[in-house]
């Protein structure tokens, strides 16, 4: 078991295989204090980490300075309105108007196993994985029952946080705000680290040294959003990706959230994540229970590689789930970028028939094959199939893919409506809107009130009938507007504050409706590009849509920042056309086959239309895919070189887990004459072994190619790029 507590000490202990979380409880009232987060120690003593002796800190004992205490005390979870005057986790409002909230220690729990979180996404393990502890805390005034939950995996570095807030009282009681964990870290010297972007350009890596003051980054948009992702890190200021300290968070969540790093008047930092505040008041009436969504946090203590190696794992041993979970996917080909609105079947099976004869395996109709869509102004919400275009039928087209030996996909936005819909001319008081106040469109849309169970089963019931009518096996979830008038017909004045996390609640509910009605579905999940790309869909879709930006050189920075926390068998990625449509760059087709391996790997292209060269690289790029996909999906990543930092190349290493191989991908993004070949320090070998280049039939120790090193692959022009494939042959 990963979890003690140590009775006399008063002390809880996690532990996992490199690292311990130590929580202590302070004086008579029992307050709760958070002790360490780091390297793994042993047990003995580790009290004196509960550091209440030193200046200016006043023990809570003494009550004429009790705010003193307050607000220097490094708190679990901290609560507003009682002296600590940092940012606080929990604000509740009384009927009576206070809001002022205080928690002490009653009693915990520690057991094998973990619980799932209802309703909502979460990271999963047997009993014999992880263990739990559940410290549950009151507020004797307000009779409010407070229970921190923590997780200790036994084959990964992370721990995981949630809480459940449970009314005792008979008054109702408002949450203002629920947030899901708080770090307290000694010291304010770090870099704060956060993924930030807009359409197109997802997940930029952002960093920057912390100081005094607020730092965050949040979403009000309803979804994870494309502008900041739900990931803070704050590392030592000159760790790198082998080296220093690095304390992460992110959050299983895809709504609005808060992550922020507050350097606090005494040189500590107390870092907060969980639903956004802004928009949120959630009415827990007297014994009902709200559940904080879950937090997963990582400590690194060899930089930033080794915290995404912990993320990769934890998401995927412990949150993706499915058929294919931990299965090769089908090469797709998507229609979007191929045809946009302007596609019927031929059209359709003249792609899919030139597809399959290259060993394309999958077809996905992607947008506008329903109601009256032939462009993005009407007839979401009408989930019919328009036989105008698809005359036949949909099961007709995907009988005929079928025939070609290739599966079928189809796309839906079930959380949107059109105006000019018959769903909205039905029922418009379903959008979400404020009264009297003209509701704000968005690409000519409005979001649907998903929050409302009559909402999710007409739409459910619409998809489930056409996923019923045909053997289809692939749905993309697209949702292509932010929410904002945020206005439910279906809630009164005292609850308008849920709707936000209703609205995802409702989500996770029928996404979940989706996968367990059909059990060997492959969903993908998708928000205008990458606007919901986070843990909290992973639970739902073992693959996301990374960006609308298929460019292979914006790609780069792209999946640089998204593969910081998410594997590389979650990132959606596919060959497109040149001119690129988003960026309007010419890249050579072997490079977008390269950066596109780095992720799911498929087309979104009209192969019958693409030059004759690029389409007779498509069976060798397919080749390539069977051959490295088990590798790139399973095996650890290593960044070597990041473009955004350098401005000339980039590259990146995955290695088998049992060292047995690696492939480099190294791109040349601008080149250079008359300059010196680089050195690609290799990582993740065993040093003693003989490694062989499966292209030059060299041969080097692992200790040489990581230590000394490799030189970097001939290419010429800009965007060319090669793979490296090194395999072990001795001990
Ligand atoms: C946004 C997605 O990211 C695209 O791939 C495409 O599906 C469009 N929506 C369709 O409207």
């Amino acid at each position: 078991m990963g979890i003690k507590y140590f009775e006399e000490e008063k002390v809880f202990k996690l532990d996992s295989k490199g690292v311990s979380y130590v929580i202590a409880l302070v004086d008579e009232e029992q307050f709760v204090g958070h002790a360490y987060f780091g390297k793994k120690l042993s047990d003995h003593h580790v009290r004196h980490l509960m550091r209440l002796n030193e200046g200016p800190l006043v023990p809570s004992k003494n009550n004429r300075d009790r705010a003193a205490f307050g607000d220097a005390f490094p708190f679990e979870y901290s609560t507003h309105g009682v002296g600590d005057f940092r940012e606080s986790c929990l604000k509740v409002r009384t009927s009576r108007g206070h809001e002022a909230c205080s928690l002490v220690y009653v009693s915990h729990k520690i057991y094998t196993g973990k619980p799932a979180l209802a309703g909502l996404p979460a990271t999963f393990g047997k009993e014999d994985e992880c263990s739990t502890l559940e410290l549950t805390c009151i507020d004797p005034v307000l009779k409010l029952e407070v229970t921190l939950v923590y997780s200790v995996f036994e084959d990964n570095d992370a721990i995981t946080r949630s809480v459940r807030i449970k009314n005792t009282a008979k008054e109702d009681i408002f949450l203002e705000k629920a947030l899901s964990a708080c770090l307290q870290l000694d010291g304010l010297d770090y870099d704060y680290i956060t993924l930030h972007g807009s359409w197109a350009r997802e997940r930029h890596i952002d960093r920057r040294p912390l100081s005094h003051g607020k730092h965050s980054a949040s979403s009000l948009r309803g979804e994870s959003s494309h502008q900041d992702q739900p990931f803070i890190a704050l590392t030592t200021p000159s760790a790198t990706q082998d080296f220093g300290e690095v304390y992460a968070m992110n959050f299983v969540y895809s709504g609005n959230f808060l992550a922020q790093a507050e350097g606090c008047q005494f040189d500590t930092t107390r870092v907060v994540m969980g639903i956004n505040p802004e928009n949120f008041c959630w009415k827990l009436a007297s014994g009902d229970e709200f559940i904080c969504p879950e937090v997963a946090m990582v400590y690194s203590d060899a930089g930033l590689g080794k915290m995404t190696r912990t993320f990769h794992d934890l998401y995927r041993n412990h949150l993706i789930r499915g058929e294919y979970k931990d299965k090769k996917r089908p090469i797709l080909i998507n229609n979007w970028e191929a045809t946009y609105f302007d596609f019927n079947t031929d059209k359709l099976l003249a792609i899919a028939k030139e597809a399959s004869s290259l060993g394309i395996e999958m077809l996905v109709m992607d947008d506008g094959w329903f109601g009256r869509r032939s462009d993005d102004n009407s007839s979401l919400g009408d989930w019919q199939v328009n036989e105008e275009k698809l005359s036949g039928g949909l099961s007709h087209l995907v009988e005929e893919v079928n025939k070609l030996g290739m599966k079928f996909g189809i796309w839906f936005e079930p959380e949107m409506v059109s105006p000019d819909s018959d769903l909205y001319r039905a029922h418009p008081d379903w959008a979400i809107q404020i009264p009297d106040r003209t509701a704000t469109l968005c690409r000519n849309q409005y979001v649907l009130d998903i929050s409302r169970k009559e909402v999710r089963d007409t739409v459910y019931n619409m998809i489930k009938s056409v996923l019923s009518s045909a053997n289809i096996e692939y749905v993309k979830w697209d949702m292509n507007r932010p929410l904002c008038d945020l206005g439910s017909f279906a809630l009164d004045a005292e609850h308008q504050g849920e709707l936000s996390h209703r609205y995802m609640l409702g989500v996770y509910e029928l996404q979940e409706r989706l996968i367990s009605d059909f059990p060997h579905l492959l969903l993908e999940n998708c928000s205008g590009g990458g606007a919901r790309f986070d843990a909290g869909m992973l639970y739902y879709s073992p693959q996301i849509w990374c960006s609308d930006d298929t460019d292979a050189i914006e790609r780069l920075s792209i999946q640089e920042g998204t593969s910081l926390i998410y594997p590389l068998c979650s990132m959606g990625a596919h060959v497109s056309d040149c001119p690129n449509h988003t960026v309007g760059r010419r890249t050579p087709f072997s490079t977008r086959g390269h950066v596109a391996l780095a992720g799911t790997f498929g087309y979104e292209l009209d192969v019958t239309r693409i030059p004759a060269e690029d389409r007779g690289m498509i069976p060798s790029q397919v080749a390539m895919y069977h051959k490295y996909n088990d590798l790139v999906r399973t095996g650890d990543y290593y960044r070597i070189a990041n473009y955004s930092e350098n401005h000339q190349y980039d590259c990146w290493e995955v290695a088998a887990k049992d060292g047995s191989e690696i492939l480099i991908t190294y791109v040349e993004v601008l080149r250079r004459a008359n300059f010196k070949t680089r050195t690609l320090r290799l990582k993740g070998l065993d040093p003693n072994a003989v490694y062989e280049n499966e292209e030059t039939k060299e041969q080097f120790t692992g200790d040489v190619l990581m230590y000394g090193g490799v030189q970097s692959p001939e290419t010429w022009g800009d965007f060319s790029s090669r793979l490296m494939h090194f395999i072990k042959i001795s001990k």
